[in-house]
């Protein structure tokens, strides 16, 4: 896990060219040209994702499925075909394998509620880390208490890793379910996942991926990774808000009873008995959020075309910046210094509480996320309430960081 981060560049980025892509970075916020580092929270929207949700509500909304007529048709078609773009680019080996969800926070309380509910036993253990997001911690929490099953957490190391050795201590024929995340909102770690599923499988668990932080910047191969679940929300990675994908190996989907009951869901329903939907449908009861996953499909196509390796390096290249910007600055400590880090920056000020940052940053038109980032276990082992989060994405640049740390110097001789 010491090694650095590589990346496959296929083409030269033209970030100016990208820029123009995203309408609302070009906007004053406080009288200051808007310069955005909340990309973790959830990125901007490319003019091809905002077109394509305002050309189905213009053109052709109808419910999918089930309706016969021209724009149901249109509409079933184009939402199935974002499962298929789904499918090719998380590398799932059957189509049936996508299930659309509200995002990561959705599809790990399905995977908790169905598969938990359904296979985890008094006395089963749940390992989760020290480095989840609360959407990875409390669905865990709430079936393990509801089948006396026992959550075991692997610890973070200070420069905020998982070591393995401490996993493995914690590995058991009772560990039924792993959850962790490929990398953390809050440090930016990427962990060693694929060594994880591996060590997971030889027990005989199951391993959920939380992919939240991973979609928009790493490759994601869910068959070469061999996880059993893989979690993403669309809204981080260019795409719209509310609306996932849950990856499931289909043997073990097959084997979980529905999460919701409604229509959809279902082949036949009587009083007496109703006979499921197949796979995905038997997962997504009611009407789904039709709009936004059509949309979701132009965010992949907008990833794609620029390339992840692209992508990647030109981020990673932010990330080092940031950091040596960032650490030349007195009183500022990073938190999280890992050498494998998805670009983002966490940090804290001596002295100065990171909300007041936030919001002397926000007067200079710099969007930062600031507070325990729904890792508050994670806050707590670092022993501080929270950081302050500059996360980069494809249109970031280096000016810009430049300028964060300017402003952040100017801010330190002010407060000091
Ligand atoms: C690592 C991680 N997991 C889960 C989530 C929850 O994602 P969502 O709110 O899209 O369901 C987030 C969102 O910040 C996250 O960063």
């Amino acid at each position: 896990m010491k090694e650095g981060l590589s990346f496959v560049v296929t083409k030269p980025l033209d970030v100016q060219r990208i820029r123009d892509q995203f309408p609302v970075l070009h906007q004053q916020v406080n009288g200051k040209n808007l310069i955005y580092f909340d990309n973790a929270a959830t990125t901007q929207k490319p003019k091809r994702v905002i077109d394509s949700l305002v050309g189905y509500y213009e053109g052709y909304n109808a419910n999918i499925h089930r309706g016969i007529h021209t724009l149901a048709e249109k509409a079933t078609k184009a939402f199935e075909e974002t499962r298929r773009t789904a499918q090719l680019f998380i590398g799932a080996r059957h189509l049936e394998e996508v299930i659309f969800t509200t995002g990561v926070t959705g599809g790990i309380n399905l995977v908790a509620s169905s598969y938990g509910r359904t296979f985890l036993k008094e006395g089963d253990e749940v390992i989760i880390s020290g480095l989840e997001h609360h959407s990875n911690i409390v669905p865990w929490q709430i079936i393990c208490d509801e089948k006396k099953a026992h959550l075991k957490v692997i610890p973070v190391t200070p420069a905020g890793e998982l070591p393995l050795d401490e996993f493995k201590k914690l590995l058991s024929s009772r560990t039924k379910v792993v959850a962790v995340n490929h990398a953390s909102n809050s440090l930016g770690t990427i962990n060693p996942i694929r060594e994880m599923i591996q060590l997971a499988h030889a027990k005989g668990a199951v391993v959920l991926i939380d992919g939240a932080q991973a979609a928009a910047h790493l490759e994601i191969d869910v068959q070469d990774l061999d996880c059993d679940f893989y979690c993403i929300s669309a809204h981080k990675m260019y795409g719209p808000t509310g609306v996932g994908i849950l990856y499931g190996k289909k043997e073990l989907l097959e084997k979980m009873p529905p999460y919701m009951g409604g229509g959809e869901m279902i082949k036949n329903v009587t009083f007496e008995k109703t006979i499921y939907n197949d796979l995905p449908y038997k997962f997504e009861a009611g009407t789904p959020n039709i709009a936004d996953v059509i949309a979701f499909r132009e965010a992949i196509g907008f990833i794609q075309e620029i390339g992840k390796g692209t992508i990647g390096a030109h981020e990673h290249d932010l990330s080092q910046h940031a950091t040596e910007k960032l650490s030349a600055l007195p009183w500022l400590t990073l938190i999280g210094t890992s050498p494998r880090k998805v670009s983002l920056q966490s940090f804290i000020i001596e002295g100065i509480h990171p909300f007041d940052i936030g919001q002397m940053l926000d007067a200079r038109g710099i969007a930062v996320r600031t507070g325990h980032h729904c890792t508050q276990p994670l806050m707590d082992g670092f022993g501080i309430e929270g950081t302050v989060r500059a996360s980069f994405a494809v249109y970031n640049t280096k000016e810009e960081i430049d300028q964060l740390a300017e402003s952040l110097a100017r801010i330190i001789n002010f407060m000091k």
